[in-house]
């Protein structure tokens, strides 16, 4: 379900013409529905409405203040795995209980500040960072609050990039030896242990994965129990998948279902980080063709929107639906659609069955709301595009265009080529 529909031939995010805010804003731009985020969250708040849990919504996925700032104001925590996530997150009023920090490379800086924020919890990945986190909690003579992320050793079948939860992969500390490693985390005396984190990878679109990973970590909980470790928390991580193409992902009622099937009696609260579900399909890539060019064998559309903007086609060859802004009669061609960065694999999407669209008409790059702008990047000098929050009849520009000024802005001289150019 998401506010991106046809009224008569006109492409709407809710109630406005995604038209109009190309004109105004100009392309490429981030487009985002309030009506979807908002839906979206709750929808997968509430599946867990009758066991106590925390909704940490995965910042990675989508981090722009405003966003941050509408889930805080539906009681949502986040999941951040660097300071500038942190950064980020409290500036836009998150609580310190509601963070999760997770990610195999925190650094003593990154350490430092999340525990002066006194965040929830630090989900650990190695007994290496445990012994860090333990120094620097000793060194500020506080308790770090940490769960350890177990590696359960499943398949997600998912893309093997986003894959985090096997062992060839580098997250998480081996179930194997989970045990061990909360014993070592026991005796640390700046440690404090309050649960269990794993997240198995990105963009699942089955929940046998999940529940296996369960089976496992339910036994470990079991066992630390036993020997008198105190578990308050389980952390699922993020993970569940959405539809780009012709996947059937579970609802989030359905993968609610198959979770806490698994979890009567378990006595903890529980905390997702679910990131995707909750932001892909509330945000499409406005872009704008600006030529288009028949070679041989290809028809090209050449947009102003190329993998610096979004990536993921470029990077895991990932499907977006591409539609045009305005309806169009003309029949469909087999197409490549591409930005304008000098390298062949930029496109957002290849042999793709469309309309072909003519020079200065509009495309909506669709199910681009997660991964899309905080993947993007300045790659051959592009300014990063603007992104836009549209509330019914409304919208804001929650972050403008970047500028040229601002792509040389942190740049300086050595001074002896300052000296060159007064020359
Ligand atoms: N928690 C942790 C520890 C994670 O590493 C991630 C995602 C999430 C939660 C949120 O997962 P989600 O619910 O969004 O699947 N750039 C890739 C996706 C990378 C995911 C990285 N970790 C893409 O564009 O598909």
């Amino acid at each position: 379900m998401h506010h991106f529909q046809y009224r008569g031939d006109e492409l709407y995010c809710e109630d406005v013409p995604v038209r109009r805010i190309a004109e105004e804003a100009g392309t490429p731009c981030y487009i985002y529905s309030k009506a979807t985020l908002c839906h979206h969250f709750r929808v997968f708040d509430s599946a867990f409405k009758d066991v106590p849990h925390l909704t940490c919504y995965s910042v990675k996925a989508n981090s722009n203040i405003a966003v941050l700032k509408l889930f805080n104001s539906l009681g949502g925590g986040v999941d951040i795995v660097s300071g500038g996530e942190l950064f980020r997150a409290r500036k836009a009023g998150i609580p310190a209980e509601k963070i999760v920090y997770s990610g195999v490379g925190k650094t003593v800086d990154e350490i430092d500040f999340a525990l002066n924020e006194n965040i929830l919890m630090f989900n650990i990945e190695s007994t290496d960072e445990l012994e860090q986190i333990n120094r620097r909690a000793t060194a500020k003579g506080v308790k770090a609050k940490i769960a350890l992320r177990v590696n359960p050793d499943i398949d997600p079948n998912t893309h093997p990039y986003i894959s985090t939860g096997m062992n060839k992969n580098k997250f998480g500390i081996a179930i194997d030896t989970a045990l061990k490693a909360y014993e070592q985390a026991r005796a640390l005396s700046n440690i404090e242990i309050l649960g269990v984190d794993c997240h198995i990878g990105s963009q699942l679109t089955e929940v046998t994965p999940f529940v296996d990973a369960l089976k496992r970590l339910r036994t470990l909980i079991g066992k630390l129990r036993k020997i008198g470790v105190a578990i308050r928390f389980l952390d699922l991580g993020g993970g569940l998948g959405i539809v780009y193409d012709q996947e059937s992902p579970p609802q989030p009622r359905e993968y609610a279902d198959a979770i806490l099937r698994e979890l009567v009696d378990i006595d903890c609260t529980l905390i997702f980080e679910p990131g995707r579900v909750i932001v892909g399909n509330a945000g499409i890539l406005a872009v704008k063709v600006l030529y288009t060019k028949r070679t041989q064998t290809k028809n090209f559309v050449i947009t102003d929107g190329g993998m610096n903007d979004l990536v993921r086609p470029s990077l895991y060859g990932s499907y977006h639906y591409i539609q045009t802004v305005m309806k169009s009669q003309r029949n469909t061609e087999i197409v490549d659609v591409v930005g304008p960065i000098c390298e062949s694999g930029d496109f957002l999407a290849r042999d793709r069955g469309m309309p072909l669209p003519t020079a200065g008409e509009y495309l909506a790059v669709m199910s681009a709301g997660a991964y899309g702008f905080t993947m993007s990047s300045n790659y051959n000098s592009r300014p990063r595009a603007p992104e836009v929050l549209v509330n019914g009849s409304e919208y804001h520009l929650i972050r403008r265009r970047e500028t040229w000024e601002d792509l040389v802005a942190p740049e300086s001289l050595p001074p002896y080529l300052n000296e060159a150019c007064a020359r």
